[in-house]
């Protein structure tokens, strides 16, 4: 999605700007931009494609020494598309027609076509197909209407419908940034140096700077200036902000030895969990402590979980329902975030929502735990991103603690988020419970985790031959059972997001009520097999491929030999508890999805038109 990083103080803004538009790269875009602000001169320059090409057109700008010194107020955009294609024109920052004012904007403007037929009424011309640019040519009008810059601003944002955030700069007042956030689909973040201000879209654009931040919520208006910045709402109320220290490790976000960040993140894996683990169990009694989320309310659980989530946390949310039912017998509805506010859902005041989001900034997956909040429920969420919108939302958080992942596929959050499901639900248990009961001995078996994942992380040639044997194959069927078959879901996903292959993920009873008529010898089918109570079941599907002359890729138990006289290849990983055993075969196909990628020249950490962060509806 679209990023926005802004700055005024001492220092030249391109540099800054630039640079945190690069530590947002991993949202994913299609074209850049950039204004700035100099001595009597509003400076743009935009380009479709990678940031690089926004930076050669920048090196060819005459600066003189003047200009130079003057341009330290800037702001930067990368696009992705949604109203108009991606073209030089259409990306950001939109000029108004006197060249004075400069606006930069992630989000929709849901009353564009109204607002550009009055415009273009009054005289208005547009250069692009953007919803943005009416916001531009608003402003300017309400001051060549007498307006100042503040008042002009405030009065365009009131007429503004949709989420959006807003960010404007104008010649005739420059020594200050306009920043607006309207709902939930772009976040603000205001970073207070010392003389100097920045703000950004997502706090890693700014963290290099200053870890001091403040967030702008629904319907505020923050005026930056190099001394500081002050903060009212649209409708000109006061508000008082509190300013944040955000710890976070920088180091841990440059890809070290890794030749992609995908493959980092699929390696540092083992480490991840580890710290999702860490201090949340008392492996000696097995009593599990979630500091940020109270299970009980006024001494009761919740009566039912729905769990809202997008794509790869979605799957985590259906391994989720099997543990939170499992091992805390409470009953989980799981909702794709997109479609759970437009079917009017049963959520009662004694429910809970959780929303499962690694960005915590998905618009569908807020809007979902919004609707939870309308209706009573109590509000919990599982993120990764601390200070995001889904956490602020809540009234109680689980971290993922799996470090900032860049690659725009999820892989380590992914996992996180399952064992953040599976410590949820042995806290749930032992609320209940007491002192007693199963969940004791399951949470103690998280303590084996991370070692039996670096055993299958530590195995390597086979993902690569099963790269250069099938990376030609147009289609993949992905087929597991049970807590599995989300595995199978996830498999298809990550193998089609980053290497373009079309997949489908299948419960493998269901392939013979269709998928099976796909089958022939250029079809793999990769098949989570492992020694679990649907094992033979497994054993038959994979019977049922071969006799179709289907070519099956198997995930197993070590040391199974009968699954090697059946299937082509086999991907082994070690014997682990059946409700912990996705986080083990979740490996293989994040593995397979990545060679597979690389193989074919993929653009593996930023697949084409993905975003790290949806938010838009
Ligand atoms: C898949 C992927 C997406 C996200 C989805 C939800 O690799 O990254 O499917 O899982 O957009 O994102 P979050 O978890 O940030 O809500």
């Amino acid at each position: 999605m679209c990023g926005i990083v802004g700055y005024i103080g001492p220092q030249h803004a391109t540099d800054i700007v630039i640079g945190g538009l690069r530590k947002l790269e991993y949202r994913g875009y299609d074209s850049a931009g950039v204004a700035l602000l100099g001595v009597d001169r509003l400076l743009t320059e935009r380009a479709t494609g990678k940031l690089v090409n926004l930076e050669r057109k920048l090196h060819s700008v005459e600066w003189d020494d003047a200009d130079a010194r003057g341009y330290s107020i800037g702001m930067g955009h990368t696009r992705w598309a949604t109203h108009g294609g991606v073209t030089e024109a259409n990306a950001h920052p939109h000029v108004s027609m006197n060249g004075r004012v400069a606006v930069v904007h992630n989000g929709i403007v849901e009353n564009a076509i109204d607002l550009r037929h009055e415009l273009l009424a009054t005289g208005a011309v547009f250069t692009s197909e953007t919803d943005t640019e009416v916001i531009v040519h608003l402003v300017a009008g309400y001051m060549t209407a007498g307006m100042l810059f503040e008042r002009a601003a405030h009065a365009t944002f009131a007429r503004l419908r949709g989420s959006q955030a807003i960010v404007l700069l104008s010649l005739d007042e420059p020594d200050k940034i306009i920043a607006c956030r309207i709902g939930n689909a772009g976040g603000v973040v205001v970073g207070i140096g010392a003389g100097e201000m920045f703000l950004a879209s997502d706090i890693p654009g700014i963290l290099e700077h200053t870890r001091r931040i403040a967030f702008l919520e629904n319907q505020e208006v923050a005026v930056i200036q190099r001394s500081g910045f002050r903060v009212r709402t649209i409708n000109g109320g006061e508000v008082s902000k509190t300013v944040t220290n955000i710890p976070y490790d920088m180091v841990s976000a440059e890809k070290g030895e890794y030749r992609h960040f995908m493959q980092k993140e699929i390696f540092e894996q083992a480490r991840a969990i580890t710290d999702t683990i860490r201090g949340r169990v008392d492996f000696a009694t097995g009593r599990v402590m979630l500091d940020a989320l109270n299970p009980l309310n006024g001494g009761l659980l919740p009566s039912k979980i729905f769990t809202a989530a997008c794509g790869t946390s979605l799957y985590s949310a259906m391994v989720g329902k099997f543990l939170i039912e499992g091992i805390a017998r409470i009953p989980v509805e799981v909702e794709h975030g997109s479609e759970l506010r437009y079917r009017d859902p049963l959520i009662q005041s004694t429910h809970a929502v959780l929303g499962i989001t690694q960005s915590g900034e998905t618009a569908d997956t807020l809007a979902a735990m919004a609707e939870g909040r309308e209706k009573g429920a109590r509000i919990w969420s599982i993120v990764n991103n601390i200070g995001s919108q889904a956490q602020r939302v809540s009234d109680g958080t689980i971290a993922m603690r799996a470090g900032p992942e860049i690659g725009v596929c999820s892989t380590k959050t992914f996992l996180a988020s399952i064992v953040d499901q599976y410590l949820l639900a042995c806290a749930l248990a032992q609320a209940r419970d007491g002192h007693s009961g199963a969940s004791f001995a399951l949470a103690q078996q998280l303590s084996h985790l991370p070692s039996l994942m670096s055993q299958v992380l530590d195995k390597n040639s086979i993902y690569a031959e099963l790269a250069s044997e099938f990376h030609d194959r147009e289609h993949f069927l992905f087929l597991g059972r049970g807590i599995n078959y989300p595995i199978a879901l996830e498999g298809a996903l990550k193998l089609k997001e980053v290497s373009y292959i079309h997949a489908e993920g299948y419960p493998a009873g269901e392939m013979k009520h269709g998928p099976i008529a796909l089958i022939d010898e250029r079809m793999p089918v990769v098949c989570i097999c492992i020694k679990d109570a649907v094992y033979e079941k497994m054993l038959s599907q994979v019977e049922q491929v071969k006799a179709r002359g289907g070519k099956v890729i198997a995930v197993a138990t070590e040391g199974d030999t009968e699954i090697a006289k059946r299937a082509d290849r086999v991907m082994y990983v070690p014997v682990t508890h059946p409700l912990l055993s996705p986080v083990i075969t979740a490996i293989p196909m994040q593995r397979l999805a990545y060679e597979m990628a690389v193989r074919r020249g993929c653009d593996v950490d930023q697949p084409r038109n993905l975003a790290k962060s949806v938010t838009v509806e």
